[in-house]
């Protein structure tokens, strides 16, 4: 089947498997690396994206669920070959350590503060619960997250 959707605000099409994962279709059929796949079960949060601005795990979504959505990865981030702020933030706070986990956690906080630009210690740590990091325990994450709220944003996180 085609597939035609939106990845980071370009529109793309694409021939796909009938039972392609959107996790598939990112990596292998665009070459977006930046998703990464942990458990392939919902487990892990490795495979972060958001679709249509909610953060989703790409393992589970079937690719032609997202027919004409707006998808956002990773590698949406950056403006004008720059990283976000979240992206330098992670990296100015320590948040990032053998970094598997980044993708999926730049996904999550990015999903949340568009939708809450002040959020608590305890909302940041609720968008993130289903975000595995094996290496951080969580709280330079949180910090950093924490960090780029309290900046004054005119209208997106990532500006
Ligand atoms: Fe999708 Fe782990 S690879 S949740
Ligand atoms: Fe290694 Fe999070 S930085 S899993």
């Amino acid at each position: 089947m085609r597939l035609t959707t939106t990845v980071n605000g370009t529109e793309v099409s694409v021939e796909i498997a009938a039972d392609a994962r959107l996790l598939d279709v990112l990596r292998e059929s665009l070459g977006l690396l930046g998703t990464k796949e942990g458990c392939a079960a919902g487990e892990c949060g490795a495979c972060t994206v958001l679709v249509d601005g909610l953060a989703v795990n790409a393992c589970l979504v079937p690719a032609a669920q997202v027919q004409g959505r707006g998808i956002r990865t990773v590698e949406g981030l950056a403006r004008h070959g720059a990283h976000d702020a979240l992206q330098r933030r992670f990296v100015a706070s320590g948040a990032i350590q053998c970094g598997f986990c980044t993708p999926g956690m730049l996904m999550s906080a990015t999903a949340l503060l568009e939708r809450n630009a002040t959020p608590t210690r305890a909302q940041i740590a609720e968008a993130i619960a289903g975000n595995l990091c094996r290496c951080t325990g969580y709280e330079a994450i949180i910090d950093a997250i924490e960090a780029v709220a309290a900046q004054p944003r005119p209208g997106h996180a990532a500006d």
